[in-house]
């Protein structure tokens, strides 16, 4: 009797020992099973609830940005043609009509003290007057409070071509379902990569887009890129300045493309791809601080030491006479 007893509760312990063993399998696999990516739909709605939604909107309602030559409109417009204030975007080897190209539009769907939102609806190719089809629509998406930010991307089917492209008359929200096929997965829009180029803070200036009015501003705000993993994953801006130094008073400098390629295309050490003549003379080849009305003598003596010390400690930021300032958002890092 008594070792009947016994074997019957050796057999329910090991009968409960294996099913706590394999429950505990069962667990331990899906949790180290990676998370299936997040799709668009989950991004968005997540984007939606911690900095704010981002609605449908129409190209066509945003601020044309201008392309002049010698501050005219040209007569026509030709593939990798010279202007004043081309696009800074220009990447090499891609197969579009440079820097350049008219009729973009740049809208700012929002800008309080919650959320700023702007879209960039880029013509990558050129076509006739006020067209709806565009090559590629971006929309950054910003939490004032809090810094957190969302990036979203659309791109034309590849090859471009100026009788095809995304239908910007009515650019869907990405949390709904139809923004599923306009809009690009999140895993996607990070390959772009987008803080390299937006490092100092989300929104990036250029005498190009500043032609249109159409861009919100947080010079000094918090920022991260704290939202899906695919953007958690992206390297992590920091500001540089040295003491006293003049380039930094209305803004931050951010240590990825920022320092390495902007700065110089801002005071005229390189030009940038597509600049005409008017582009490359002072003082319009120097456009910082905006508006520059400076002799090229006194924005030297103010500006150029300040400009060197920015160049070395963005290939050297470890010297002594840098100060480098992790940028970051209010919430915990992740
Ligand atoms: C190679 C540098 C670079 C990268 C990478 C980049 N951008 Fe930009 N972006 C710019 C520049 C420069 C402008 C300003 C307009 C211009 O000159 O074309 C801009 C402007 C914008 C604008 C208009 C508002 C503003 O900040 O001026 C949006 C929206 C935008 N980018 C989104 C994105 C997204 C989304 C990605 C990533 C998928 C991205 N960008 C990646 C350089 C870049
Ligand atoms: C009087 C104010 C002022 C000064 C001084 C100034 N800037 Fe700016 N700068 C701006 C404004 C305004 C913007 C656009 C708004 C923004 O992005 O916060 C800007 C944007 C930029 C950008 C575009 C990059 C980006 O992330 O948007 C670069 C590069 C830049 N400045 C470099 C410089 C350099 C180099 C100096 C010193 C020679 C300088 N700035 C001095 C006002 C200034």
């Amino acid at each position: 009797m008594k070792r009947s007893n016994n074997q019957e509760t050796i057999r329910r312990i090991a009968i409960r020992a294996a099913f706590l063993l394999s429950a505990a399998a069962f667990f331990a696999l899906r949790c180290v099973q990676p998370a299936a990516a997040q799709d668009i739909t989950a991004y968005a709605k997540e984007c939606a609830r911690k900095i704010a939604p981002v609605q449908e909107f129409d190209c066509q309602k945003g601020a044309e940005i201008p392309i002049t030559v010698n501050l005219q409109s040209p007569p026509g417009y030709q593939p990798q043609m010279d202007c004043d204030r081309p696009s800074l975007l220009y990447q090499a080897g891609e197969n579009t009509d440079g820097s350049c190209v008219p009729f973009s539009r740049a809208i700012v769907l929002r800008d309080d003290a919650q959320a700023q939102i702007v879209a960039i609806c880029r013509e990558k190719k050129i076509r006739d007057r006020d067209p709806k089809l565009f090559d590629e629509v971006d929309v950054i998406s910003h939490n004032v409070h809090t810094g957190s930010t969302c990036w979203f991307q659309a791109q034309a089917a590849e090859p471009l071509a100026p009788n095809r492209g995304l239908f910007g008359t009515r650019v869907p929200s990405p949390e709904e379902l139809i923004g599923k096929k306009f809009w690009n997965a999140p895993a996607v829009t990070a390959k772009g990569n987008c803080v390299t180029c937006h490092d100092s803070d989300p929104f990036m200036y250029s005498p190009y887009i500043a032609q249109t009015r159409q861009l919100p501003a947080d010079p000094f705000g918090e920022y991260a890129n704290d939202i899906g993993a695919v953007f958690r994953a992206w390297e992590k801006p920091s500001a540089i300045s040295t003491r006293g130094n003049t380039c930094v008073g209305c803004h931050r400098i951010g240590n990825l493309t920022t320092c390495r390629q902007t700065v110089r295309e801002a005071v005229g050490i390189v030009t940038s791809h597509g600049s005409d003549d008017w582009a490359k003379q002072y003082p319009n080849s120097h456009w910082m601080p905006p508006g520059n009305s400076m002799t090229e003598k006194q924005w030297d003596q103010i500006y150029s030491a300040s400009v060197q010390k920015i160049f070395a400690c963005c290939a050297n930021p470890k010297a002594p006479e840098c100060e480098i300032t992790p940028i970051r958002g209010a919430l915990p890092q992740k």
